[in-house]
């Protein structure tokens, strides 16, 4: 058990990096952060701060840069459109409007150049101090119905260390991701992780578990991350400082993987954001029915 376990509290804090470029849902995202992209009608990144809250942590770092306003202005109040709303009598949206604003107790830093996940996550240091704390990343929507966060916490306060979300994926698509090497603790849901590698050739990736962006991590990273040197893409990968602490568990304790088979979409990839809306337009009660129909009835005669 780390120094840092044993002092722990309970978890309280998050921190969502979305200071990234954007580049694979351009031009959409040369004036609008991706994590603002509407996932049906509320931005994606709104998705990813209720999980936070719903795992019980209200203390929120977003981690921004360039362009981003538009990610601060979402999460504080909008006098004039609130009072429009309630000399209208609108008090349904007015709601819709505030929800935003009163969900979690928000703070920003500036990453100034994105110099990669891991620099991102650097930057939140000052605030997080010597405690656990969540990552969860701006552009990774895990279905609501579907809790990860909340598990991971569980895990991390049981085990100590620093806990990873896994998912399994085709082997043909591990290079796509982070991937780790695992071993099993008995527990169908909780590996231990022994190693880990950004996107591997296939053919020499050590499994086919992918790294998703949820992590609960042991403030020890900060200290290895100041030290990580830029790697895969010339970005401070966080997954290189990640595997330091699953090689030498003296230096954080151990990492253990959470494996989460629930719904899941990167909605910076532009399929898996169709999917992400046409999944969560589906199943909403206000909208589902006629929404249902009609993708029945284009599906039947227009495709
Ligand atoms: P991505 O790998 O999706 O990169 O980052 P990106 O730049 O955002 O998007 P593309 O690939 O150009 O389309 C994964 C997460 O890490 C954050 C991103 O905002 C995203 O949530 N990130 C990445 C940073 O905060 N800073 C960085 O320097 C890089």
């Amino acid at each position: 058990m780390t120094e840092s376990h044993r002092n722990s509290s309970r978890i309280s804090k998050a921190v969502i990096p979305a200071a990234g470029l954007g580049t694979r849902f351009l031009p959409a995202t040369k004036a609008t952060p991706k994590e603002m992209l509407p996932v049906v009608d509320k931005p994606a990144i709104q998705y990813v701060v209720e999980e936070a809250v719903e795992a019980g942590l209200s203390d929120i770092l977003m981690v921004t840069g360039r362009n981003k306003r538009p990610l601060e202005d979402h999460f504080d109040r909008n006098y004039e459109l609130e009072e429009a709303l309630r000399r209208k009598g609108d008090a349904q949206r007015l709601g819709r409007v505030q929800e935003s604003s009163d969900l979690a107790t928000m703070h920003y830093v500036r990453q100034g150049d994105p110099r990669g996940l891991g620099h991102a996550v650097l930057c939140a240091a000052p605030h997080v101090g010597d405690q656990p704390f969540a990552v969860l990343l701006g552009d990774d929507l895990i279905d609501p119905r579907d809790p990860l966060l909340s598990h991971m916490v569980e895990v991390q306060e049981r085990e100590g260390g620093s806990v990873i979300a896994l998912m399994e994926v085709e082997p043909s698509q591990i290079g796509l991701y982070g991937c780790a090497a695992i071993e099993s603790t008995g527990d169908d849901d909780v590996v231990r992780v022994t190693g880990l590698v950004e996107k591997p050739d296939p053919a020499e990736a050590p499994s086919n578990y992918a790294i998703i962006g949820r992590y609960v991590l042991d403030p020890a990273i900060f200290e290895i991350l100041r030290q990580t040197k830029p790697g895969r893409g010339g970005e401070i990968q966080l997954t290189d400082a990640l595997q330091k602490l699953a090689f030498d568990e003296k230096l954080g304790g151990p990492v253990h993987g959470v494996v989460f088979r629930g719904r899941r979409y990167d909605t910076g990839d532009r399929g898996d954001y169709l999917r992400a809306i046409v999944r969560l337009a589906c199943e909403r009660e206000d909208l589902g029915p006629d929404f249902r129909a009609w993708l029945r009835r284009y599906v039947t005669e227009e495709m």
